[in-house]
Order: C-alpha cells, then sequence, then structure tokens
C-alpha cells in the first residue's frame, strides 16, 4: 500500500509552472547571463530586488533576497544569537530548531483560533528581558492554518509601538487564499517601522526556486548582508533572474489563479472527509494556504497514532513537534489529490477508532 502523505508542506506537481519557468530561465541566461551565472550582489539579483521594494513601498537597501525564506531566518538568528526571541506556539518547527540551534531563548505564547493571544504577549512582554523579535506567522500559519483577526492586528501593531518591539512577519501563504477578504498585513498596518516582513515565492511560483526575502531597516539589512557575504558570497542568482522574469511577464497574478482552485479542491476535499470520518475530532477552517490543525479528543496522543500510521498507509506530523497539544496533528492538504486526501482521511479515521491493543 502506497502511503498517503499529509506530512509534506509542498506544492502538488501541477502547481509549478514547469513550462513557463524553463522558457523563463532560458531567456533570463540568453539575456543577462554574464551577470546571472557569476558573483553578484550578496543581498540579491538587482532587478529583483527592485521589484520586491516597489510592491512593499520601500527603498531597495531594505530588501535582502536569500536562497529561500528560511536561510533569512538563519541570518537573522545569528544577530541575535544569545537574546530572547517570542514566538506563538504551535508554530513552524523548523525555525524552532534555527533558533535553538543558534542559543537564542526561546519564549512562547499561546495561540487559539483567532492567532496569537495578545494578553499572553503582553504578560510576557512584561517578564524577563526585552526580547530582541517576536516571530509570528500571522496569515494561514504553519502549522495551524490560522489567521490572526484584522482586530488583533491593529492591536498588536499598538503593543509593537507601545513596547518598541521588534516583530517579524513570516508571510510565505497570504497570497495563496481561495476565499474571503485578506486582511491587511502588520507591514501594511506598521508601515514597515517595528514590523520586518518575510515572504518566498515557494507557494506561488515554485519552493525549488528557493528564493524568499526580507524587508528590514537599512542598518539591519546591511548586518544580515555581511553574514550573507560571508556564508555563499552571493545568493543562486539564476533562481532569483527567473522568479523576476516570471514577474517581469506578469505571469505571477495568472498563476496564483490557477493554483488557488487545484489547492481549495484540496483543502475542501480534507475538510468534507474530516466530518465523515472523524466526528470527535475538532480542526481549523482555513481560508487558504496548505495546512489544517487536527484536534483528536482529550487524552488521544497523535505521535503514538503516527508510529501505528505506516501500516495505515497515512502520515501526518504531531503537533507536539511545533510545540503543539499531544492530542493535535498537522495535516498538509497541498501535496496529494483530492482523491488521495479522501483515501487518507478515511484510513485516518479507521486508525483513530482502532482499539490500541497494551
Ligand atoms: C511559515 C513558513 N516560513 C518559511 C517557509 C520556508 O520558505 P522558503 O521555501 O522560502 O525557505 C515555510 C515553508 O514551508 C513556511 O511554512
Amino acid at each position: 500500500m502506497t502511503t498517503i502523505s499529509f506530512a509534506r508542506g509542498v506544492p502538488a506537481p501541477e502547481c509549478i509552472p514547469v513550462e513557463l519557468l524553463a522558457d523563463c530561465a532560458r531567456a533570463v541566461v540568453e539575456r543577462d547571463g554574464a551577470t546571472v551565472l557569476s558573483y553578484g550582489s550578496p543581498a540579491g539579483y538587482e532587478p529583483l530586488r527592485e521589484w520586491i521594494a516597489e510592491r512593499h513601498g520601500v527603498e531597495p537597501g531594505r530588501v535582502l533576497v536569500t536562497n529561500g525564506s528560511l536561510q533569512g531566518l538563519v541570518f537573522l538568528a545569528k544577530r541575535f544569537a544569545g537574546e530572547r526571541v517570542l514566538l506563538e506556539s504551535p508554530t513552524y518547527d523548523r525555525p524552532l530548531k534555527i533558533l535553538a540551534a543558534a542559543g537564542v531563548e526561546v519564549v512562547a505564547v499561546a495561540m487559539d483560533e483567532e492567532g496569537l493571544e495578545l494578553e499572553g504577549l503582553e504578560e510576557a512582554l512584561a517578564s524577563g528581558d526585552k526580547p530582541a523579535f517576536l516571530y509570528t506567522i500571522p496569515t494561514f500559519q504553519n502549522p495551524s492554518g490560522r489567521t490572526l483577526t484584522s482586530e488583533r492586528r491593529r492591536r498588536l501593531v499598538d503593543l509593537a509601538r507601545e513596547h518598541d518591539l521588534l516583530v517579524l512577519e513570516d508571510d510565505p501563504y497570504g497570497l495563496v487564499r481561495f476565499d474571503g477578504e485578506a486582511p491587511p498585513t502588520l507591514f501594511e498596518l506598521d508601515g514597515g517601522e517595528h514590523v520586518l516582513y518575510s515572504s518566498s515565492f515557494s507557494k506561488t511560483i515554485a519552493p525549488g526556486l528557493r528564493v524568499g526575502y526580507f524587508v528590514l531597516p537599512a542598518g539591519l539589512e546591511r548586518e544580515l548582508e555581511a553574514l550573507a557575504v560571508s556564508t555563499y558570497i552571493t545568493p543562486a542568482l539564476l533562481g532569483q533572474a527567473t522568479v523576476f522574469e516570471f514577474l517581469r511577464r506578469d505571469s505571477l497574478e495568472p498563476n496564483l489563479e490557477r493554483i488557488r482552485p487545484l489547492l481549495a479542491a484540496r483543502r475542501n476535499a480534507m475538510l468534507e472527509s474530516l466530518e465523515r470520518e472523524l466526528p470527535d475530532a475538532r480542526w481549523s477552517r482555513p481560508e487558504g494556504g496548505y495546512f489544517i490543525w487536527l484536534e483528536l479528543a482529550d487524552g488521544a496522543d497523535t505521535a503514538t497514532l503516527l508510529a501505528r500510521a505506516g501500516s495505515a498507509g497515512v502520515s501526518f506530523v504531531p503537533g507536539t513537534d511545533f510545540g503543539g497539544a499531544p492530542n493535535t496533528a498537522r495535516l498538509a492538504f497541498s501535496f496529494v489529490s483530492p482523491d488521495e486526501i479522501r483515501e487518507g482521511v478515511r484510513r485516518l479515521g479507521s486508525l483513530v477508532a482502532e482499539p490500541v491493543s497494551v
């Protein structure tokens, strides 16, 4: 039996615009090969930096384009090594590991269905050393799929101003919205003073290009640029130039319009199947992104369940990997087909219902 994976937060192969990217890659090598095949600016391919700067209404000197946005997070973690960072719980597991490896002290603040709990944030701000920054994924959060409400976004920006708190808004999923109205980003609400913004073309074009970016205060951008030089001299310019060519041809919006229904069909298949197969569980209902957060009955343990999931032909990531409770799990609907999702959730339902022999 082939395992159906709800563990992989990656796009389904049909979401990747392969032919168009092949054409863009060829075009940039032919047009600007001597630049993109050489060393260049450590901050990224200049035309792409300028495009991103214009999109966010900042000077290009505030934009750092990295080999995937996680690489930028590694630089930021190095810059703030030994300091204290607040983050929402649960949160994406890779930043947890990156921050721990850099010797950053991590303080978790609880979330509910409406995103980060601001009372908890105020408590964390009132005790201990001033944090270097707050790391948050306000839209279609990884792993929970939750989105911070507009009201809380405004209050969070007010709190950042009151406490002179830097906030890192990690926003790779914001454009991958299938329905509902997009709330303003924290960056837009703040005007880019207290909010650092990171995003990526991994979910909007293709993850294998490894193109992510940060919008930072100019001083911090220069500091991270220095770390970039000593790490890789120049990021991979061919991927960045290919992304730029894609954008220059106005292909981003049509591509988003193409992938939104592909992903929405998967999200719908998962929600409908959960309704049918897991009557005693609860789950998030995201309007976009890649993930649904599953909460089984109290006392359930998804790590134990995962140990038996292999033979049942389904996989997922236990919530504890993200700092969540033992009865939670992250289900990615992005990769497998709607039919596989229906079958995978059926397998998951049987697994949960199965009595455990001791
Ligand atoms: C919240 C979040 N940030 C960053 C990333 C990584 O993005 P990139 O591919 O640009 O490194 C992911 C990928 O899953 C993510 O979910």
